[in-house]
Parts: structure tokens; C-alpha cells; sequence
């Protein structure tokens, strides 16, 4: 397997047998870091963290990857470089080409990281667009595959919206590692149909199925796995959060959704979420509208069946093998 000087943009670009490559390197380099075994693969080398949306997992496991791979990481805030304001993506591509190794960019459109990845002469890897979230499934299916087993055939059901970098992401990495996806949502909340299209050609070859689904109750019988994220993303305004918190309700993570699923079914959710209100949004929230928690229950989240402090840990080990694959 040769992932050399590959970009790492979206799922879609990677072959089952490329994102199976990646996973087992991750659970080998998670293995070296328990047993304190060094792993300084990419020795002397140094990569430019992009972030133009805030962050603390993804920033903190790019930094700590390449601190234990043996690189130098800089990160650059989302106001405190010229990035869009005074240099275009293009220029920025071919500065950081001259000094760096790989550059790694969270912002917003898809189109900014493809860009970024045509002018560049290094690596490039997305750290979340608006649209996709490839690191994100990385750590997810290592997570999965920890906890349930092979990934081929587990039923993974994602509650909310499903239009967005985590729903399109997940329906992808789905696709291709021959899961059961299923989107449960209001029917405007399904990933839009030129994905779903491109997804159910990869599903033809993989065995996977996929799934689009208005009912909870429907939606989450017999689910391996239940998945939500945020209802309303970053980039995204204030205004939208009436709308969201009426139609996505229904749609909440709740203990009688996991009873309804099966006693296996375990909760992941990418992180950050809003289950109870020690957060400023989640203060502000409850005070216009009075609810508690959105997207999941406190329940659920600090429940047994909830496995997302090992997903935010594989998150590091994952974003390492990218780094390892590619650099090393
Ligand atoms: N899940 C995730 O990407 O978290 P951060 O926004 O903290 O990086
Ligand atoms: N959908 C979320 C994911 C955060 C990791 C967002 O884009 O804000």
C-alpha cells in the first residue's frame, strides 16, 4: 500500500482497501504510544495547521501526532493569518509548500481545501469543511471496530442533520466499508441526491445499504451504533437555531431511542455536544427556549453505552496514521 504524498480530502478519494490500511496502522500506532514505544517516523519534518473555524480535538491530535512523530507543527488561529483577507488560498498554498512538509486546513467550503491541495506540493489534509469531516470517520470506525467488531454489515444510524459534514461523511465512509447507513431526519435533512447517488454506485460494489428514514423508531431498530452531532454547525447563523430545535427534536438521542435499538447499540457523537448547560450556547438556549439538552440526553451521554471519550481519543491515533502514510 502506497499513500505517499497523498492528499487526504475526502473519503470518496480512498479505496475500502486504502481506509482499512489506515485503520490498522492506527490501532498499530495506538499500541506503540501505550506501550511507550517511540514512533518518530517523520523525524525533522514540520506541518502548517490551518484552522479558519475553532477546534480542540482536531487541533490538539494534529499537534500531538506530529509532536510524536517527530515534526514541528504551526498552528495558525482563525484571525492571525493574512489566509482570505490578503492572500488567496492559492498564493497561501504555494508559501507553505516552500517551508512545510503537509498543511492540514479547517474552514468552510470543500472547494477552499480542494484549492489549497492544487496549489500545494505537500500533502494536504482536511480537518473539517462544511461538507466533509474524513478524519472524523477515521476515528469513528477505529472506535467502532474497538467496541463491535468487524465493520462490514454494523448498522450505524445518524440522527439530525444529515446534510452536513458529518452526515455526508459518515454516508460515505459507510459506503465503502460495506455498512448499514441509515439517515433519520426530516426528509429536507437527507444528504443531498448527487451524493447519495455517487455513494449508492459505491454500495453496489461494497454491500453496503443505505438508508433514508423520517421515523425514529423505524430508523434505530436493531442499530449497532446511534450517531448525532450538533444541530446547528459552525459558519452557520444564530437565526437557525429556532428552526432546528422544532423540526430536529423529535430526532434527540433519548433512552427510549437506545432501548428501541437493542441492548448493543452504543452512542458516538463527534464532539462537541450539547447535553446538558455548562456551556455558554447551552445557557443561552435554555434561556429562549427552555429545553435542557438538544441533540442527546445527559443520560445517554454519560451512560454505559456511550463511547465517545474513546472516539475523541482515536482521533489523535488516526490523524497520525494520515500523517505517517503519507510523510513517512
Ligand atoms: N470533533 C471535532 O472535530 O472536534 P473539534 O471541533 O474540537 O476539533
Ligand atoms: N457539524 C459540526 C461538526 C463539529 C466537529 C460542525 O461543523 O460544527
Amino acid at each position: 500500500m502506497n499513500l505517499k504524498n497523498k492528499d487526504f480530502l475526502k473519503l470518496l478519494d480512498f479505496s475500502t482497501e486504502e481506509i482499512n490500511y489506515l485503520l490498522d496502522l492506527s490501532a498499530e500506532l495506538k499500541e506503540k504510544k501505550k506501550s511507550g514505544t517511540p514512533h518518530r517516523m517523520c523525524e525533522g519534518k514540520s506541518i502548517a495547521l490551518i484552522f479558519e473555524k475553532t477546534s480542540t480535538r482536531t487541533r490538539c491530535a494534529f499537534e500531538v501526532a506530529a509532536s510524536d512523530l517527530g515534526m514541528h507543527p504551526t498552528y495558525l488561529d482563525p484571525s492571525g493569518s493574512q489566509i482570505g483577507k490578503k492572500e488567496s488560498i492559492a498564493d497561501t498554498a504555494r508559501v507553505l509548500s516552500r517551508m512545510y512538509d503537509a498543511i492540514e486546513y479547517r474552514g468552510f467550503g470543500q472547494e477552499i481545501v480542494e484549492d489549497l491541495a492544487k496549489y500545494s506540493d505537500v500533502p494536504v489534509y482536511n480537518g473539517l469543511t462544511n461538507e466533509f469531516h474524513p478524519t472524523q470517520i477515521l476515528a469513528d470506525f477505529l472506535t467502532i471496530k474497538e467496541h463491535c467488531g468487524d465493520l462490514a454489515g454494523k448498522k450505524l444510524v445518524y440522527m439530525g442533520d444529515a446534510r452536513y459534514n458529518m452526515g455526508n461523511s459518515l454516508m460515505v465512509g459507510c459506503a465503502k466499508m460495506g455498512m448499514h447507513f441509515v439517515a433519520c431526519a426530516p426528509k429536507k435533512y437527507f444528504p443531498n441526491d448527487e451524493l447519495v447517488k455517487e455513494c449508492m454506485a459505491v454500495a453496489e460494489k461494497t454491500g453496503a445499504v443505505l438508508e433514508f428514514i423520517e421515523d425514529p423508531i423505524t430508523a434505530t431498530k436493531g442499530a449497532d451504533v446511534i450517531y448525532t452531532d450538533v444541530w446547528v454547525s459552525m459558519g452557520e447563523p444564530d437565526s437557525v437555531w429556532e428552526e432546528r430545535i422544532k423540526e430536529l427534536s423529535p430526532y434527540q438521542v433519548n433512552k427510549a431511542l437506545m432501548d428501541n435499538a437493542g441492548e448493543k447499540c452504543k452512542f458516538m457523537h463527534c464532539l462537541p455536544a450539547f447535553h446538558d448547560l455548562n456551556t455558554t450556547i447551552g445557557k443561552e438556549i435554555n434561556q429562549k427556549f427552555g429545553i435542557t439538552c438538544m441533540e442527546v440526553t445527559d443520560e445517554v451521554f454519560e451512560s454505559d453505552a456511550s463511547i465517545v471519550f474513546d472516539e475523541a481519543e482515536n482521533r489523535m491515533h488516526t490523524i497520525k496514521a494520515v500523517i505517517a502514510a503519507t510523510l513517512a
